[in-house]
């Protein structure tokens, strides 16, 4: 899939913009604070329904306007789609081929697409959180079912841990009704762990073959699920629910003791290790980042082989920031097959590269003061 057009109004400091995109390289120059990030965000957002830098829609607003949109016309292997985002006061209308959505979770599936950015070094360097959420939107893009899922689980999480709450100031507690809270968790949570072992099991397949790519065999990848209920691939669903509500009941007195859920997937990790070390305690930053790309590059490949297609790459500030060994081997995996939206401030390499591409599969934007124009096509 590839994105031909992109239409803003007063989308943060871009007021009135309309972009015919290139179907392979689209390379946007411009110094800092000019506005290319905010580009990609727009786009990012018309993927999952939230920017990656603020959860408030109202930040999207320009200063001084009340609304923003974005359009975007995507091109499909067997249709075309169009997709308009606007957002007004608190209010935000999805359409998907002038058709407003009731749902805006519904969004999800239609475009999409990979951003790296400096700070994926996260995924690595950070905790839990980082990885799950790593894990969970890269499921949830090939599988809404897994986004409703994700949601159901964070809402009975959130109603489970009110009543812990309110039970431990309670000298007679309501164990019936927190039992009736773990069997709705247990059920939804058995659903997460599994689905996410079982696309784990092919992105480690995919992440391992792009570490040794990306390292000229030097270095194996490995990434390993780290859960608090010690599930293993072999269990089936209802397996891990039994295990997950046995450990509830284990902990429950330590549970309505410090007033909140001790185990299940929200506390789960991931493991990730090159040749047996660490990565997250004893890699180097070179290693950390290319483990971080190496992970981006095998998303990709497990999108593609779940959809059907490759999605959109967002590379924000990354790639003046890899080596040429790096950059050559993101470019091969680009090639011709996946569309590209890099962002940089560093205008030498982009125009060397350029020279050496054929001029047809890429175009160049200046960005400046939120004003995108054509540099050459
Ligand atoms: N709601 C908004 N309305 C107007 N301007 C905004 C809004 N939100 C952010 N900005 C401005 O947008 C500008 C550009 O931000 P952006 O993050 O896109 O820059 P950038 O080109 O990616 O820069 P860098 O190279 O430093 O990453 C910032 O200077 C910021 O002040
Ligand atoms: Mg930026």
């Amino acid at each position: 899939m590839y994105i031909e057009k992109i239409v803003l109004k007063n989308y943060r400091n871009i007021d009135n913009t309309y972009l015919n995109l290139n179907s392979n390289l689209n390379f946007f120059i411009g110094n800092n604070g000019q506005g290319k990030t905010n580009l990609l965000e727009a786009v990012y957002l018309m993927a999952t329904t939230e920017s990656h830098r603020t959860n408030k829609d109202s930040e999207l607003i320009q200063w001084n306007k009340d609304r923003a949109l974005v359009q975007l016309k995507i091109i499909k292997t067997n249709f075309d789609l169009k997709i308009s985002y606007r957002i007004e006061n608190r209010n935000k209308l999805i359409k998907i081929n002038n058709n407003p959505l009731e749902k805006m979770s519904d969004l999800i599936g239609n475009l999409n697409v990979i951003l790296f950015s400096p700070e994926d070094l996260k995924i690595i360097k950070g905790g839990p959180s980082n990885r799950r959420k790593f894990l969970d939107l890269e499921i949830s893009q090939v599988n809404s079912y897994y986004y409703h899922l994700m949601k159901e689980y964070e809402h009975i999480l959130k109603q489970k841990n009110k009543l812990l709450k309110k039970m431990y100031y309670k000298e007679k507690k309501d164990l019936d009704l927190l039992e009736v809270w773990n069997d709705k968790l247990a059920d939804k949570g058995a659903s997460i762990i599994f689905k996410r072992l079982k696309v784990l099991k092919k992105l480690k397949i995919l992440a391992r073959l792009a570490q040794r790519k990306l390292t000229s065999g030097n270095e194996n990848l490995n990434i390993e699920y780290d859960c608090n209920l010690k599930i293993e691939e072999k269990h089936k669903k209802e397996e891990i629910k039994n295990i997950f509500l046995r450990k509830l009941k284990e902990k429950q007195k330590e549970e309505l003791e410090r007033g909140y859920t001790l185990s299940g997937p929200h506390r789960d990790d991931l493991k990730l290790k090159i040749n047996g070390m660490n990565v997250r305690k004893f890699g180097s930053q070179g290693q950390q980042r290319t483990v971080a790309l190496g992970l981006k590059l095998a998303e990709l490949e497990l999108m593609k082989s779940e959809s059907g297609e490759y999605p959109v790459l967002l590379l924000d500030d990354v790639f003046s920031e890899l080596d040429k060994k790096r950059r050559n081997t993101l470019l091969s995996i680009i090639d011709d097959k996946i569309q590209t939206l890099i962002t940089t401030t560093d205008t030498e390499d982009i125009t060397k590269l350029l020279k050496k591409k054929n001029s047809s599969n890429s175009c160049l934007f200046k960005v400046k003061d939120g004003i995108i124009t054509k540099a050459c096509c």
